[in-house]
């Protein structure tokens, strides 16, 4: 991949969470148009992609696929246009498989005759997923003709490997081409699920991307992706679109908070996944805090780690670009609890006498000889900046 295309994590919205495959082009319509209203356009989040079932269910003479002429009757070339009228970025997706994960076709053997027809429709980002017959082929394999075939058009494209983390992309993301990989399964609108259920919770998430040890594979040009946000979301996300604005909430405030802290932390990808005309303004103060996106948008591109943990609290911490760090102190358990922890346990670069602590989620600024602590909820956080003084 090219390290200027995505230097830091990509960020963008992505029609998949909430409008899973009933979507159309009047939605995405919408979601440009509420990406700048909401002022989340502004925040950062510049790539709107459009996921599975934007396509017919046959190709043409040729091979190329072509638009689904009920819910995407204008075209693609047309709806690319009005999201980049905008100010925006136009994504799509497809997959490296003969179908997609809905059945419908898909771009195995035919990567050089679609990565043109994506470029000449002014496409700026591709999520290729897994799904569908590989035929005789490996991820690797599969993953590069793509990879191939996008560096051979006239346009920047960045793409996006969904292989859902099964023959560790992290290790061959970049070689086929990527500039981010899916590090793990398909995230669900919940804090945890168990081993019989379809996908992975927020904390599930967390481990893994911790317990895999991908994080020294990642950095500017190459992302390690722990999948798209939920913030926002109700519990029947991914399965039907959100009709009720006051729909039950599938994970907590504090959860929600945890979410993005460790997005934020790991330098992931920030897709919001939310459907943005019913967005509330908890949710879109969480997506838009500036502090919390410079921890994620950070140059030296960390995943952060975890450096600590007692009974049911943890201490986990990012490297940061002018010798400065990121903090999470963590409560997985069901009770309030006081987390301290030291600038010596999260390997601050530097020593100093004083450092001084921003509170991302409060706006607090504090000084401090090194001792750092905070009173956590359940499945809450607390996040600092420490900056050495
Ligand atoms: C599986 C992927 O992991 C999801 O993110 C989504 O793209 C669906 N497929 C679409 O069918």
């Amino acid at each position: 991949g090219d390290t200027e295309l995505a230097a830091t994590p990509p960020m963008g919205w992505n029609s998949w969470n909430a409008f899973s495959c009933d979507v159309t082009e009047g939605d995405i319509r919408t979601a440009a148009d509420q990406l700048v209203e909401t002022g989340l356009r502004d925040a950062g989040y510049e790539y709107l992609v459009v996921d599975d079932c934007w396509m017919a269910d046959g190709v043409d003479d040729e091979g190329r696929l072509q638009p689904h002429p009920d819910d995407f009757p204008s075209g693609i070339e047309s709806l690319a246009e009005y999201v980049h009228g905008k100010g925006l970025k136009f994504g799509i997706y497809s997959s490296a498989g003969t179908r997609t994960c809905q059945g419908l076709p898909a771009s195995l053997g035919r990567e050089r005759l679609h990565a043109r027809q994506f470029a000449d429709w002014g496409v700026d980002y591709l999520k290729y997923d897994n799904c569908g017959d590989h035929g005789s082929n490996d991820a690797i394999a599969r993953y590069s003709a793509m990879g191939n075939a996008l560096a051979e058009v006239d346009r920047d494209i960045v793409y996006s490997i969904c292989e859902w983390g099964r023959n560790e992309p992290w290790r061959w993301g970049r070689n086929a081409g990527g500039h981010l990989w899916r590090a793990t399964h398909d995230i669900v609108a919940k804090w945890t699920t168990d081993e019989q259920e379809f996908g992975l919770g927020i904390v599930d998430i967390i481990d893994q991307m911790h317990e895999r040890g991908m994080d020294p594979h990642q950095g500017p040009g190459g992302w390690n992706d722990p999948d798209m946000l939920q913030i926002g979301n109700g519990p029947d996300s991914g399965q039907s679109k959100l009709e009720d604005v006051d729909v039950d909430r599938a994970l907590t405030p504090a959860e929600e908070r945890t979410h993005f802290s460790f997005w934020c932390l790991f330098g992931a990808p920030l897709m919001a996944g939310n459907d943005l005309a019913a967005m509330d303004d908890w949710t879109r103060e969480l997506l838009t805090n500036e502090d919390a996106i410079a921890i994620d948008q950070d140059p030296l591109g960390v995943q952060g780690t975890r450096d600590g943990v007692l009974e049911e609290t943890e201490v986990w911490s990012k490297r940061l670009a002018g010798e400065e760090c990121a903090v999470i102190l963590f409560n997985r358990g069901e009770s309030t609890t006081d987390i301290e922890t030291t600038v010596e346990t999260v390997d601050m670069p530097v020593d100093a006498a004083t450092y001084t602590v921003r509170d991302v989620w409060n706006d607090e600024v504090r000084e401090t000889d090194g001792q750092l602590h905070a009173t956590v909820d359940p499945h809450d956080v607390a996040m600092f900046r420490v900056i050495p003084e």
